[in-house]
């Protein structure tokens, strides 16, 4: 699912893409709620839609956490 869904945008490791790239160190220093009100409300004039009409609060939730202990991809 996150692969598919948001790696469509934010390229398939999570890297980033057309969205922004979404590997943990990307993601420290923005709290959990704004991001999971990003992935709820989408985020206006950007590419990133809502995505409150497939996802639950805990949903969105569970992927924040799963973003922030993605494994890390060797550099190169
Ligand atoms: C249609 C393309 C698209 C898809 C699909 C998409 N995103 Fe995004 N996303 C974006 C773009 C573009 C941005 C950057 C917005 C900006 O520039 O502020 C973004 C930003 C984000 C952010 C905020 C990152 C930050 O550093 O502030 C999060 C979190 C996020 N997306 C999660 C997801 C998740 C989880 C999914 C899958 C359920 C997903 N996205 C699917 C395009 C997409």
């Amino acid at each position: 699912m996150l692969e598919h869904d948001c790696g469509a945008c934010h390229g398939l490791t999570l890297q980033g893409g057309l969205g922004s790239a979404l590997t943990p160190e990307a993601l420290v220093g923005k709290s959990d709620d704004f991001l999971v009100a990003t992935i709820l409300e989408g985020r206006k004039g950007t590419a990133m839609p809502p995505w409150k009409k497939f996802l639950k609060e805990s949903e969105a939730r569970w992927l924040v956490l799963q973003l922030r202990n993605l494994p890390k991809k060797q550099a190169d």
